[in-house]
């Protein structure tokens, strides 16, 4: 299967490490970036003309920004893509948008997210045709999942492509404190490892998330003082109006 990604950015670079992981799977390239052609050439990936990625593909992950995908599909609207699975992963923009720009062809929307690039993504996919197919395929890359109204692409765009972000940011926090007790950067990256790996082991069995927290939060502790605080400073509720925000930036990108 030829599978060829407009756009080598970012989230393309994820997918196509993710992918690499079935060799039956050809992946080529396209960027108007230099740098992004090095990387695909520096890794072993071709790089093609946009016509050429096209006519030589099943399948092509358009991975622009958003508001270039407008003019991608008026590149794309003369060519001929009959047959081929039309795939954008773009937030915000909506399938009926992609539809009117390049009509007569197979589009999904999909949202990856970057743990792809490890097989550990958790992909969404919306379109008005069968996504068995896609969806067996975008599993190389971790979970995948299909969403039945288009509105849940945006949450999921947020809720799993961009709380990584929150998640490392809240990390690097952590890791500023670790810093006080341990003075060697990779000592702390250990630690900080083992301490992640302790919470994925202790929810890997579907254990209750509340129960967790009282089983660390004994009465009068410095636990309970810590969750406490954290509680009166609404903090689950600013995390929560964190993927709100994304999910209005998501919408407005739809307009834009
Ligand atoms: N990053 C994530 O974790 C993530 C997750 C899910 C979905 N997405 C979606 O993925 C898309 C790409 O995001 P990204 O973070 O990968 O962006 P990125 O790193 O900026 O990559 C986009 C690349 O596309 C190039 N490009 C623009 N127009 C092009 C065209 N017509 N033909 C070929 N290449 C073109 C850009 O070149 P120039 O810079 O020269 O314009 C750039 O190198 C976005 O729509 C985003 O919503 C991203």
């Amino acid at each position: 299967m030829n599978i060829s990604f407009i756009g080598c950015g970012h989230i393309a670079k994820a997918l196509i490490k993710g992918f690499s992981a079935d060799k039956e799977i050809n992946i080529f390239g396209f960027d108007k970036l230099e740098d992004n052609l090095k990387w695909l050439n520096e890794n072993g990936y071709k790089y093609l003309s946009l016509k050429a990625c096209c006519d030589c593909s099943d399948i092509i992950f358009l991975c622009v920004r958003p508001q270039d995908m407008h003019d991608l599909c008026n590149e794309l609207a003369s060519g001929n893509l009959e047959d081929k699975k039309i795939i954008s992963v773009a937030a915000g923009i909506k399938l009926d948008q992609i539809e009117k720009l390049i009509p007569r062809n197979k589009v999904y929307r999909v949202m990856p997210n970057i743990g792809s690039k490890n097989n550990l993504g958790i992909t969404a996919v919306f379109s008005k045709n069968d996504n068995q197919e896609l969806l067996e395929l975008l599993k190389i890359l971790g979970e995948a999942y299909e969403v039945d109204n288009e509105d849940q692409i945006d949450l999921h765009t947020v809720l799993l492509g961009s709380t990584p972000a929150f998640f490392y940011d809240l990390l690097h926090e952590f890791e500023s404190r670790v810093e006080e007790l341990i003075d060697d950067k990779d000592q702390i990256r250990v630690a900080t490892i083992v301490f992640l790996s302790s919470l994925i082991t202790s929810i890997s069995k579907g254990q209750d998330l509340l129960e967790l927290v009282e089983s660390v939060a004994s009465k009068g502790g410095t636990t309970e003082a810590g969750i406490n605080f954290l509680r009166e400073q609404r903090f689950n509720e600013i995390f929560s109006k964190a993927v709100d925000a994304g999910i209005i930036r998501a919408r407005e990108l739809s307009k834009d």
